[in-house]
């Protein structure tokens, strides 16, 4: 199995970014950690962030046949893109969205999530092992008969 992460805006200062919501660990640091239970699970794992919207869109679009699931941590995106929503609907890949903090223990405008209707279900305020959450998800989704 082949799994594709996508990281937002913002989402490379993590270790430094607003620490009391997100935490201390760096994207490096999840990575290195997604990759290792990867491993266990025989697994294989692509991780890419960027900032740019269009540049999350492209990825999603190349990930038809070249990865069996999708996990993404749209950040800011989640909120607004209809670009990555339509991206997901698109290539109907099972997508897993994920967040660090509890986006609905927070402020109003993070409550609503465009993406969330394209996704098989949502990982929200597990911090970093809402990583690990989105991989087992996907490992299991993977797993059902189709
Ligand atoms: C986030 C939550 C979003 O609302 C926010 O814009 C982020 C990070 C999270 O992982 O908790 O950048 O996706």
């Amino acid at each position: 199995m082949n799994i594709l992460f996508l990281n937002g805006p913002n989402l490379n200062l993590l270790g430094q970014r607003e620490p009391e919501k997100y935490g201390l660990t760096t994207l490096a640091d999840i990575e290195a950690s997604v990759r290792l239970e990867a491993k266990a699970r025989d697994v294989t794992v692509a991780f890419k962030q960027s900032n740019v919207e269009g540049e999350l869109v492209t990825w999603i679009q190349d990930a038809k046949g070249n990865y069996d699931a999708i996990v993404i941590n749209a950040a800011a995106y989640t909120h607004t893109s209809i670009a990555i929503r339509d991206a997901i609907a698109a290539v109907a890949i099972p997508t897993t969205e994920i967040h660090i903090s509890n986006v609905h223990a927070r402020e109003e405008f993070r409550h609503h999530s465009v993406i969330a209707s394209v996704c098989r279900g949502q990982i929200t305020g597990f911090g970093c092992f809402s990583y690990i959450l989105g991989l087992i998800a996907s490992v299991n989704e993977n797993a059902k008969p189709q």
